[in-house]
């Protein structure tokens, strides 16, 4: 496990309530992990503890057990979570600080020391895959939100970190592109076994990728699991993708669906496999051949 979470709680700074909650948690390499609740529930506050920024730069009170790339963050600097775990904050503009796009992606690279050669590789691969080529030399604080929001990631994603806990990464993206970046995001959890834990209120958007779902309320872990179970025991909490309650209404109408992801694809291809299996029924019973 390459995060584990045991009975961890957290309040801030000056606060008597504790914002989390005897949490346990743990994820896998390969594991994305879709985190949703309610608003204020807690769930920037747990992105925070993994790579140290609680307690390290928010102060307050962290209770329990918490091993995150085998390190307590409470007993480690926050720069030691650097290559390990990339984190891209909810309000993007709040992580850039360099004079153009370039820099931005090679600045945590020159800190790791890395080869030029590997720091150019590196840079021009992130500015294609997440279409900063054009902006390369541009400053990023002349960025639109969208484009902030792509830079930071890249900028996390060029660190090949083994975690990366994106918080409401496609907040500003059009659903096409918020769609790609995640579909790049789940690429690197197959391909590179990294473990991505995305916050994300837009169901719609991320759940194609999600391996595994968690909800949180209050502070609390309350489910957690495969997604389109969490999201049947938890519609009043989640609400319910479009998609589902198609299939939903499907079924309760007579239709046998069985729907392995709560993908559009997935639900095409079971309706598909119904129709085709109640096509095939249907001309056994008037007896014409195939
Ligand atoms: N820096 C801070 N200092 C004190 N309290 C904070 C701080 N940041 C958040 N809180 C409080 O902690 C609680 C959880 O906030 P958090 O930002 O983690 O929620 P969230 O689930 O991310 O909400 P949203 O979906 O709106 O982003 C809230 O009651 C909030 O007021
Ligand atoms: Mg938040």
């Amino acid at each position: 496990m390459i995060v584990r979470m045991s009975r961890l709680s957290y309040r801030y700074p000056g606060s008597e309530d504790w914002v989390l909650k005897d949490v346990n948690f743990e994820a896998d390499a390969g594991e994305f992990v879709l985190l949703v609740g309610p608003s204020g529930c807690g769930k920037s506050t747990f992105a925070r503890v993994f790579n140290g920024l609680i307690p390290h730069f928010y102060g307050g009170e962290l209770v329990g057990e918490i091993e995150v790339c085998g390190m307590d963050p409470r007993e480690h600097p926050t720069y030691e979570f650097a290559e390990c775990v990339g984190f891209v904050f909810q309000n993007p503009e709040n992580q850039l600080f360099f004079t153009s796009v370039e820099r931005e992606l090679a600045f945590g690279l020159e800190n790791l020391g890395l080869p030029r050669e590997e720091i150019s590789r590196r840079v021009e691969q992130a500015l294609r895959e997440y279409q900063l080529a054009e902006l390369r030399d541009r400053s990023p604080y002349e960025l639109s939100g969208g484009q902030q929001q792509r830079l930071a990631i890249a900028s996390v994603m060029v660190m090949q970190p083994k975690i990366l806990v994106l918080d409401e990464p496609t907040a500003n993206l059009d659903p096409f592109t918020a769609v790609r970046i995640l579909a790049l995001v789940r690429r690197k959890t197959i391909e590179e076994g990294v473990t991505a834990i995305v916050i994300e209120h837009r169901l719609e958007v991320a759940l194609p990728f999600a391996t595994r779902m968690v909800v949180m309320v209050n502070g609390q872990i309350v489910d957690d699991g495969n997604p389109a179970e969490v999201i049947a025991r938890q519609k009043h909490v989640v609400g319910r993708p479009q998609a589902l309650e198609l299939v939903e209404r499907l079924i309760q109408a007579g239709l046998s669906l069985e729907v392995e992801k709560p993908s559009p694809e997935h639900i095409a291809l079971s309706i598909a496999r119904a129709y085709k299996v109640g096509e095939h029924a249907a001309r056994r019973k008037r007896g014409s051949p195939g």
